[in-house]
């Protein structure tokens, strides 16, 4: 089927090309039962919720020297986190963060929720976050949908449903296309795809491992899509 071929060639390509960044396992690691830090994984998209890559990746550095796990974070002073998180914004994330710790840290074993439904009773878990610490972390097969996915599944099955409309059939792609995937990776793969190939101006359709399965590039207009509202 389509939605299965379509995961396979972007697994593919994720081995080849994705990019290396500081919260990551190398791809197919799951696979061979090699678990990222579920610590990792939650701080990462806590600071990756409003803030770009690039500007993430030093201070996920720093607070990971600072403070290696969970227990650790939960231990600290509120001021001492709030003073490292000066310059990434959005400071309720740095409150939150901090409590979402000492949430964790009082759990039996101290240890993250496994589930998307346990990870969303957490403090600054929604359920995009959620979704992406379930399959990144536990491989669990989570949809993760954000805008550089709404982009690339438009484009892929031109949908012409405005957003948000669109959402529940961009929804329904993601999780056919999940079944044949290793969740966590397929959700990175989108994400890099959706930031390197699939920009949202001039896209890099030649580059592209699914130009043969994309309905955009048989239309000739991949920039169409997504359909934005009528203002
Ligand atoms: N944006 C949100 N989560 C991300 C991740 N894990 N990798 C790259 N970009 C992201």
């Amino acid at each position: 089927d389509v939605d299965g071929r379509i995961a396979t060639l972007l697994l593919e390509w994720y081995d080849a090309h994705h990019r290396e960044l500081p919260w990551r396992t190398p791809p197919g690691d799951l696979k061979r039962g090699i678990r990222p830090d579920p610590y990792r994984v939650w701080l990462s998209e806590i600071m990756l919720q409003q803030t770009t890559v690039e500007a993430v990746k030093p201070y996920f550095r720093a607070f990971l020297e600072k403070w290696p796990d969970v227990g650790a974070l939960a231990a600290a002073e509120t001021e001492d986190v709030m003073k490292a998180w000066a310059g990434l914004g959005y400071y309720s994330r740095a409150r939150n963060l901090k409590v979402c710790a000492e949430t964790v840290a009082a759990l039996p074993g101290g240890r993250f929720p496994d589930s998307e439904d346990g990870l969303r009773t957490l403090p600054g878990v929604g359920p995009y976050t959620a979704a992406a610490i379930a399959s990144i972390a536990f491989n669990r097969p989570a949809a993760v949908v954000d805008g550089n996915v709404e982009r690339v599944v438009t484009r892929l099955f031109s949908i012409a449903t405005p957003l948000p409309q669109a959402k529940v059939e961009i929804r329904a792609h993601v999780e056919r296309m999940l079944a044949a995937a290793r969740p966590g990776d397929f959700a990175q793969a989108m994400m890099d795809l959706g930031a390197t190939i699939c920009t949202p101006r001039r896209p890099r359709c030649m580059l592209c491992p699914l130009r043969s399965d994309c309905s955009a590039v048989v239309s000739g207009d991949p920039e169409f899509y997504p359909v934005k509202p009528a203002k």
